[in-house]
């Protein structure tokens, strides 16, 4: 018999990796898929558009972006390269692992070619280039702009001179938008019954959103997002031990849209009505960031709804017990597997490939080639 050390190693080591069912199998993508119909006109929209805002978008329209992601999940190599011959530029200048790496997997999975800038300190910038002269260059150099920074204007400063869609990755306490698109894929994989605009009070649910939206950019998105899907929500309540967690504009905008938000500073006072907890814990402030989630542990003991779910946009600190992580309130891991797959559908309606993934016909027929179409 050989010699071997394998009867030696750790059994992660021996054993084969087997995905969990769940947040990697296809049953919930496709019938998702198969719940919603198919009206790809409303991607249209995205064509040549900056994605700043989730203000940007509406029910009809992020509902046929989830399904574009879902044919995606379900096959994700069966539409041929529709990126083929487009140039991404992936420009990070705050710390990421999952939109940085998601929206590149992405791009590489369509085919396209990527440039990364993950370390601002190795561009003009750090010589003093302004970021609307950076915008001008990249101009030259590729076919879609993805920018993380940690200030708020940075990303409407580039539009100045941007004449290439450029899509915000999280600008400052602001927004992060397809973080919050991502959040909704995973909400409406879980209950696909919920895009309807009828459904009966007994079947609408109830949100916990754990954080503090005025300061939580992937919150302060999701809001709006979820305003969309108001009559099927009977209820968003923020748990925070703060009075005062949403600023003025997003009071006003929660009072024009039909979402009842209620505030609770008690987790156990609520927590067992909830069928959604959202959990986030970290804003980003200028180099570094803020825990804004106080004491709340979220845990396997704690006396969860049955069926309910938790999302969070992750990285994950203290707020979130591992002893959830093998648990089937754990939608957190397919929120970000599901990103990759949301993304792939947002940047292939952005450079008007559209019509290689569904029976749109093709945007650029009898156009001049030498136009741009940013609005
Ligand atoms: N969700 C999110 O924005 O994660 P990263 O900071 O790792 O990109």
């Amino acid at each position: 018999m050989n010699f071997s050390f394998r009867d030696q190693l750790p059994s992660k080591l021996k054993t084969s990796i087997s995905p969990r069912d769940g947040y990697s199998g296809i049953e919930k993508p496709k019938a998702f898929l198969d719940f919603v119909e198919e009206k790809s006109e409303a991607l249209l929209y995205l064509s040549q558009k900056h994605i700043v805002s989730a203000k940007q978008f509406d029910k009809e329209l992020v509902i046929q972006l989830c399904r574009l992601a879902a044919s995606y999940e379900i096959h994700p190599t069966l539409f041929h390269r529709p990126l083929q011959g487009k140039i991404l530029i992936s420009a990070f200048y705050e710390p990421s692992t999952r939109t940085r790496l998601s929206f590149e997997s992405a791009w590489h999975r369509l085919g396209g070619d990527i440039m990364s800038i993950t370390d601002r300190s190795t561009t003009g910038i750090a010589k003093g280039e302004s970021l609307e002269d950076v915008g001008e260059m990249f101009n030259n150099y590729g076919d879609v702009v993805v920018l993380r920074d940690n200030q708020d204007d940075s990303v409407y400063r580039m539009i100045e001179t941007l004449r290439i869609p450029i899509i915000n990755a999280g600008n400052g306490v602001d927004e992060h938008p397809t973080q919050a698109l991502a959040d909704i894929y995973a909400i409406l994989k879980w209950q696909p019954n919920l895009i309807n605009d009828d459904l009966p009070d007994s079947k609408k649910i109830k949100i916990g959103i754990i954080g503090t939206p005025s300061r939580m950019r992937t919150v302060r998105s999701l809001l709006i997002l979820l305003s969309y899907f108001a009559s099927s929500i009977s209820e968003v309540v923020i748990i925070n031990s703060d009075d005062k967690s949403l600023d003025d504009v997003q009071l006003k905008d929660i009072n024009l849209s039909k979402l009842k938000v209620s505030h609770s500073k008690s987790l156990s006072k609520v927590i067992q009505e909830l069928d959604v907890i959202y959990i986030n814990s970290i804003a980003w402030v200028g180099e570094s960031f803020e825990v804004l989630t106080g004491d709340i542990r979220l845990s396997k003991n704690l006396k969860l709804k049955k069926n309910s779910i938790i999302l969070h946009p992750l990285a994950r600190g203290e707020e979130l017990d591992i002893n959830l992580d093998n648990s089937d309130h754990n939608w957190y891991f397919a929120q970000a597997r599901g990103a990759v797959f949301l993304r792939m559908a947002l940047l292939t309606c952005l450079v008007q490939r559209t019509n290689l993934v569904t029976d749109l016909p093709d945007q650029n027929l009898n156009k001049n080639p030498n136009s741009r179409e940013i609005n």
